[in-house]
């Protein structure tokens, strides 16, 4: 079965088409990171015109790219949360209509569970069940993937997600927006050890984690790196280097601690974070120690993109378990998507 999948959770319009039988048949994606880049962050008005703009223009592409005719499609997938009211209400408008007018399902997709079966795009896929560090803008957690649907939330930030501090810390030492991969390209030139960050929540057992105290240790470095006079752009690498080693060194001891008490064999990394090139050296050298295999989606699909919500799409669509009615949701936990689902199809069987 072919499934065309939309995102416009955030500020990627994102489609793509995949097929149960061939895989991945045509992807593309209009960023608009420069339209925000002025204001320092996503303007969600501005996020939601843009998607009513790029949507249907970015759909025809996919299917000529495919060379696949709408008449096609077997289903229409779309993020039905959580993220931006507006973004999502476009997505959810445009695939319900298009969806209705082809007589197909529309099916809807939680932004979370696209992050996390996004590694099942690559060759090797994991196998189910796995282990998972999802990490993106809005969350992170770490989750047991059993199968499709069952998803046990181990531990999670109780603060900022780390993409968050990734993107508050660049802002602080006045670098652009999106703040992750910024951090990450000056970090490079950073020195080792000149400022130390704490690893917060490390000295206590479990799998939580807090991030927004590394704001706070981020903004007094700078301050009093300004008032001494040496805040220049070796200082901000520094800084950059220093804060991205006490985040992905968190990380790493959680996913340790997760991975020993579980007894997990494979590691996933998922959502815009995993894109880090940083986190996944030291996961690597981890998972080796252990024996466990590590797997992530390419670059492109850890942060938002169409391919991962087709693919999602399409299982359940195979699994016949979605909901069949869905109100978009900005704030929407995983576990309440999947409940919902179970209760739906218990009351259809
Ligand atoms: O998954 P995503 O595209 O959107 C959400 O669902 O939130 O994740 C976006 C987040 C942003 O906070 C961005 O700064 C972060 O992922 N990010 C990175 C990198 N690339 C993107 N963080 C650290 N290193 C990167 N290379
Ligand atoms: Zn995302």
């Amino acid at each position: 079965v072919k499934v065309l999948g939309i995102e416009t959770s955030c500020d990627e319009t994102a489609v793509a088409i995949y097929d149960s039988e061939k895989g991945l048949l045509s992807h593309t994606l209009f960023s608009q990171i420069d339209l925000h880049a002025e204001y320092g962050g996503v303007v969600p008005e501005l996020a939601s015109r843009d998607h009513i703009r790029k949507i249907s223009p970015l759909v025809t592409q996919v299917l000529k790219d495919a060379g696949c005719d709408k008449q096609a499609l077997n289903a229409i997938a779309y993020t039905s949360g959580p993220g931006l009211i507006g973004a999502l209400l476009v997505g959810d408008c445009f695939a319900r209509s298009f969806a209705a007018a082809l007589a197909i399902p529309a099916i809807p997709v939680h932004h979370l569970e696209g992050h996390l079966l996004a590694p099942m795009l690559e060759t090797p896929a994991p196998m189910y069940p796995f282990l998972a560090l999802l990490v993106s803008g809005g969350h992170s957690q770490i989750i047991e993937v059993k199968m499709l649907g069952d998803y046990q939330i181990l531990g999670e930030s109780l603060d900022d997600a780390a993409g968050e501090a990734f993107d508050k810390a660049a802002k602080m030492l006045g670098l652009g927006y999106p703040g992750g991969p910024a951090i990450a390209a000056i970090a490079e030139k950073g020195e080792q050890g000149r400022f130390v960050f704490p690893k917060p929540m490390c000295d206590r057992p479990g799998l939580d984690m807090s991030f927004s105290g590394l704001k706070t240790f981020c903004l007094n470095i700078i301050a009093k790196c300004k008032k001494e006079g040496i805040f220049n752009a070796q200082c901000q690498a520094d800084i950059a280097h220093a804060f991205q080693t006490a985040v992905v060194e968190t990380l790493v001891i959680k996913c340790r601690r997760a991975v020993d008490q579980s007894n997990a064999k494979q590691l996933v990394i998922a959502g815009g974070v995993g894109a880090n090139q940083y986190l996944r050296k030291r996961l690597q050298e981890e998972c080796d120690k252990r024996n466990v295999s590590l797997f992530y989606p390419r670059i492109e699909f850890c942060t938002d993109n169409g391919a991962m919500i087709a693919y999602a799409g399409c299982q359940r669509l195979l699994q016949n378990a979605y909901l069949k009615d869905a109100k978009v949701k900005p704030r929407w936990p995983l576990t309440d998507y999947c409940r919902a689902i179970q209760a739906h199809s218990t009351t259809n069987n």
